[in-house]
């Protein structure tokens, strides 16, 4: 009979003999305490910080891991590479190409539920394998009946564990992100209706797991603003143009302007500049402010117009 809750435990990378110890010393106690139908572990670096022996997945299972996932290094202990395709519930990047032993994905109980955990890899920065995408596709394609769907995106890039996270809304319950060892704990939910409610999902904060949520490309910070220097000489109609463009592609610009002479064309060109990002339904607003210029070592104070779309 199942419950009407699942907790799924997820500990991120696992590295070496001191990771082992702490996974051996806290994993127990800890699955208690949140009440964890189902822990899964990443160990692809658990053998003296690279790669996995059976003995030693055998020893992550034994402190409390259901399901063993990995990643770059899956195949860094040579003796290992045999051995992975007889070890159950232990996964290797689903997208190595289909000849690499061992499997990309599982299908577990936990909780009387069906729980498919599967382990993809980013291509950036990392290995050339195939497309995570399309291997994650392939694997939900081939377990249509399963509801809870566990994904660790192992990659670099954390715009690609992003990217995934996004690429599985509504498809996976869980998506997180390992290999770079980094705690972010910044878990969210996403917008898409879920095959599992939201409140069926738990997303712990207190492994040391970097989430696909946290990536800077996600972040609303805007980048440094452009500065456009204007001379009392300056063509009001081609700075005009400048900022037009600026406008379009960053949404924003800085025109700066010295003397009398060169705000006034600073303000002309600002006005032209209004009647050409107007058909694509641009309109500007400027904000004035002091400035204080070195030019040639001596301290000039200049007038900084901030033009911003609105
Ligand atoms: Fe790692
Ligand atoms: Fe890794």
């Amino acid at each position: 009979m199942a419950q009407d809750e699942l907790r799924i435990l997820f500990v991120a990378d696992v590295v070496g003999h001191p990771g082992r110890e702490a996974v051996k010393a806290i994993l127990p106690a800890l699955k208690k305490e949140v009440g964890a139908d189902l822990t899964i572990v990443n160990g692809e670096n658990a053998a003296g910080g690279f790669g996995l022996t059976s003995k030693i997945a055998a020893e992550l299972k034994q402190a409390g891991a259901d399901v063993i996932t990995t990643g770059n290094h899956v195949f860094a202990q040579k003796d290992f590479v045999p051995e992975l395709p007889h070890l159950e519930n232990v996964l290797r990047p689903a997208n190595y190409p289909p000849a690499a032993p061992g499997q990309g994905s599982c299908v577990v109980e936990a909780a009387g539920e069906q729980v498919l955990v599967m382990n993809v890899m980013g291509r950036i920065f990392v290995e050339a394998l195939d497309d995570p995408f399309r291997a994650a596709d392939a694997i939900l394609n081939a377990n249509p009946g399963v509801k809870i769907v566990f994904c660790d995106m192992h990659a670099e890039a954390t715009s690609e564990k992003t990217a995934m996270g996004w690429y599985l809304d509504g498809r996976a319950s869980a998506v997180v992100g390992t290999h770079t060892h980094i705690p972010t704990a910044d878990a969210r939910i996403l917008t898409l209706p879920l095959a599992v409610p939201p409140d069926e999902q738990h997303r712990s904060s207190e492994s040391t797991v970097n989430t696909f949520e946290g990536v800077p490309a996600m972040t609303t910070e805007r980048a440094p603003v452009e500065v456009l220097k204007v001379s009392a000489t300056s063509k009001p109609v081609a700075v005009a143009g400048a900022i037009a463009g600026v406008i379009r592609s960053k949404g924003r610009v800085e025109v700066q302007a010295i003397g009398a002479g060169a705000i006034n064309q600073a303000v002309k060109a600002i006005a032209i500049s209004r009647g050409y990002v107007a058909p694509g339904g641009l309109d500007l607003v400027c904000i004035p402010a002091f400035i204080d210029i070195s030019i040639d070592g001596e301290e000039r104070t200049g007038i900084r117009l901030l033009v911003e779309s609105r």
